[in-house]
């Protein structure tokens, strides 16, 4: 990894998805059990599960983000383990149906192959588990999604291979999940590119 993606850009990312977390704070106070949170970045969501939770795993490919992530873990003193490793999401160190719920929040703009990370999602699941998400998606609007194609090859490259025109609600569906309750809008508070949201609870 290079300096600009261990150093400069998981601090703008947290700046930026500050916006977020009061929503994904109540979102994910809905996983339960045994919870597996996948890219779980500098840990911006460790301190938001609840008491229903038994034990989390969270897995992310950069390092060095995992660092800050086991800072958070010792600062927040959970009463259940936390256990954080390096890994993929397309490739689960996991043994099928061993988890109760996934967490996937602002990681699915960002997974090279996101069929492959949703098939393995659902490998660890067990059945009736919960992905409980809060993904940035393309737009319903052909306007901001024509702008979302033209900027998309610049975000990329920015944001470490962050797209913003990935249409998650169908990937999750045509995965086999099957909506609890799903929130689709656009958020008032994040430019117009970025504001297509899809947020909620989806089963195995
Ligand atoms: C925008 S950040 C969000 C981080 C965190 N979920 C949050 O809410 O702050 C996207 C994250 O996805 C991670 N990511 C990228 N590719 C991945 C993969 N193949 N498997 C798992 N995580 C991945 C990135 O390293 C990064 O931490």
């Amino acid at each position: 990894m290079s300096f600009y993606e261990d150093k400069i850009f998981p601090y703008f990312m947290e700046k930026a998805t500050k916006t977020f977390r009061r929503e994904i704070a109540e979102l994910i106070a809905q996983a339960e059990g045994r919870v597996l949170e996948i890219g779980a970045g500098t840990g911006a969501n460790l301190g938001f599960y609840s008491a229903a939770v038994m034990e989390v795993v969270g897995i992310e490919p950069v390092a060095a983000m995992l660092e800050k992530a086991q800072r958070v873990v010792q600062q927040t003193g959970h009463d259940f383990p936390v256990q954080l490793q390096v890994g993929d999401a397309r490739a689960l160190p996991f043994e099928d149906d061993s988890f109760d719920s996934v967490v996937a929040c602002l990681v699915f703009c960002t997974i090279p192959e996101p069929e492959q990370a949703v098939e393995e999602m659902r490998r660890v699941l067990k059945p009736g588990g919960k992905l409980v998400f809060y993904e940035h998606v393309a737009s319903n609007r052909p306007r901001v999604r024509a702008w979302q194609k033209r900027i998309n090859p610049l975000w990329r490259k920015l944001a470490c291979g962050c797209e913003i025109t990935r249409d998650t609600r169908c990937l999750f569906e045509n995965a086999g999940f099957h909506y609890q309750h799903i929130k689709d809008f656009d958020h008032p508070k994040v430019p117009p590119l970025m504001a297509p949201i899809i947020a909620g609870v989806a089963v195995k």
